[in-house]
């Protein structure tokens, strides 16, 4: 049941806010992140953890690449994030001591079931996001952590998504707090900071009409390309897989600071580039760079769609179009950045009359290789 909107993909982008409320509803007490789920490992298992292997395959893999900022800066764990049909086929090194994350919506997913399989049968353990209960994915694993996002009936991942970034953060910070590598008021203040998204994303869903006009006026774009610097990187290449799949026009997603060595000879005259520049005030010093790519892409033309924290002046000046993100600390920007560009990609297909419930040769759940 659509309950009233054009279309499950329209209805799931706007339940975000609830999405994220649910996955962090009583798994946070008293400010604290506590993830009953993993209470069988104790404390010292998690504790002694040298390394952690991130699985996933799509929309799931960016939301992999969104938490390996967050668990290194808070847990101090390396993270490495490899798409699962990959992985499996690289006889990759594991230990005892290796933690391997999967990340499925479906939980069926054949490439990354089987690189949790292969990962139990090297040693490893085994824990996986998952929002559908029951699945074959969290059944193959040692633990689950569910995302309660609800069901997911289009194609594409949106609410899933947001879902999957808020349970990765909890497993970073429960693990920050087992391991003793943030302090209590710096794990009180990232909680807090996520226990505020919902209501951010519900701020930052009101610039549907102007994302709806803009993509009204994008619908003969050839191609479209997507830069992000940091965090935004991995919501770069999500914006730049949302348009593919359901605009089918062609789109990149790039790390800003790959510009100089390659993509930039991408740029003429009128190419639609769409930039996520992260905060002045909590990215002081990556925040100027971005600025810079921005002023270096729009001397060679390009038509620079900004997306921006709220109040940041420093960008007006060079571009084209200007949505904002409500503040928030660096890491947990992406949960508001990427809600722009999941509208951007439904409005366009929408307004090239395209089914964006169903695009063409996709599956929800790819069961097969
Ligand atoms: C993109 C999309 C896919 C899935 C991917 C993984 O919008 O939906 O890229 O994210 O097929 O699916 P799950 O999460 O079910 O393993």
């Amino acid at each position: 049941d659509k309950g009233g909107w054009s279309s499950f993909m329209a209805k799931e982008v706007s339940e975000q806010p609830d999405a994220v409320a649910n996955t962090l509803r009583g798994r946070i007490v008293d400010g604290v992140v506590v993830i009953p789920e993993l209470a069988e490992f104790g404390d010292d298992a998690l504790a002694r953890i040298r390394r952690i292997v991130i699985i996933a395959c799509g929309t799931a893999a960016y939301a992999g690449q969104v938490a390996k900022y967050a668990i290194e800066k808070w847990a101090k764990v390396p993270v490495d994030v490899e798409l699962s049909h990959e992985f499996r086929y690289r006889d990759p090194v594991l230990e005892n001591d290796t933690l391997v994350l999967s990340i499925s919506q479906s939980g069926e997913t054949m490439d990354t079931l089987m690189a949790v399989k292969y990962a139990r049968e090297a040693g490893a353990v085994a824990i996986s996001i998952c929002n559908t209960q029951g699945a074959t994915i969290p059944r193959e694993s040692n633990a689950v952590i569910y995302t309660h996002a609800g069901p997911e009936v289009a194609v594409a991942s949106t609410k899933a998504f947001v879902a999957q970034i808020a349970a990765l953060y909890l497993f970073a910070l429960h693990l920050a707090r087992v391991r003793g590598t943030l302090s209590s008021a710096e794990l009180l203040e990232q909680t807090a900071e996520l226990q505020a998204i919902p209501e951010k994303i519900a701020t930052t869903l009101l610039q549907g009409d102007a994302v709806r006009q803009l993509a009204t006026w994008m619908t003969d774009s050839r191609a479209v390309l997507f830069l992000g610097r940091h965090v935004g990187f991995p919501i770069a290449l999500e914006g730049a897989l949302k348009l593919k799949e359901l605009a089918y026009i062609h789109a990149e997603g790039f790390a800003a600071g790959e510009l100089k060595h390659g993509p930039i000879a991408l740029i003429e005259p009128g190419q639609p580039v769409f930039v996520v520049v992260p905060s002045p005030r909590g990215s002081a010093h990556l925040h100027p760079k971005v600025v810079s790519n921005i002023q270096e892409i729009r001397a060679r033309g390009a038509r620079v769609i900004v997306i921006a924290e709220q109040g940041d002046a420093a960008v007006l000046p060079f571009a084209d179009t200007v949505i904002h993100i409500p503040l928030a600390a660096p890491l947990f920007e992406p949960l508001l950045a990427v809600v722009p560009l999941q509208l951007f990609a439904m409005e366009l297909a929408t307004a090239k009359g395209l089914d964006v419930d169903q695009p063409r040769n996709l599956a929800k759940s790819v069961t097969v290789e």
